[in-house]
């Protein structure tokens, strides 16, 4: 069974093992603990058997959120437990959710395109290796 829970300082090594497995540029620990000094970032892991599996970091600011990042631990990835962390962001009964992702990055934009979200607008090279941004919406 999954369990949704916050982040705490302690999660954190866990949660760098997954980031380091799943990103080029990964986020540093203490960025991680930064967002968790942060009154309006949200930050929460999933566990399975108490082990971390995943996790979201975003910011509620006003009524709209941003999403910093959200990961699944490969193995355990297509097992809904993305869409699960999504919802700790959707509970928050945003009136839009914002996030950024790579043009190089298709089961992300497949997975957020199931989840209703839609491309808002392109930042041509935004990264190093001239790879676009996508910024994706989504209304309630
Ligand atoms: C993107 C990510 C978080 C999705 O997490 P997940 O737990 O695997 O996704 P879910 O199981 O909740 O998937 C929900 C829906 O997304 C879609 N989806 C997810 N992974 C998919 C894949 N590999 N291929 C096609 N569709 C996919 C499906 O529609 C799925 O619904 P279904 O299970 O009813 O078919 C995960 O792939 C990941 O950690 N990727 C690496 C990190 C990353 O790219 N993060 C986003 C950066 S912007």
């Amino acid at each position: 069974m999954i369990l949704i829970r916050e982040m705490r300082s302690e999660d954190l090594a866990f949660v760098s093992k997954i980031e380091e497995q799943s990103f080029t540029h990964p986020w540093t620990k203490e960025q991680f603990q930064s967002e968790l000094n942060t009154a309006h970032a949200w930050s929460y892991v999933a566990l399975y058997n108490k082990m971390i599996v995943g996790y979201i970091v975003f910011w509620n600011v006003y009524d709209e959120i941003e999403i910093g990042v959200i990961a699944v631990l490969e193995t355990h990835r297509n097992k809904q437990i993305g869409q699960r962390l999504l919802h700790t962001a959707i509970a928050q009964k945003p009136t839009s959710i914002f996030l950024e992702v790579s043009d190089k990055n298709d089961v992300a934009q497949t997975f957020y395109i199931s989840q209703g979200f839609q491309e808002i607008h392109r930042r041509r090279s935004y990264y190093k290796d001239g790879t676009d941004a996508i910024i994706m919406k989504k209304s309630f």
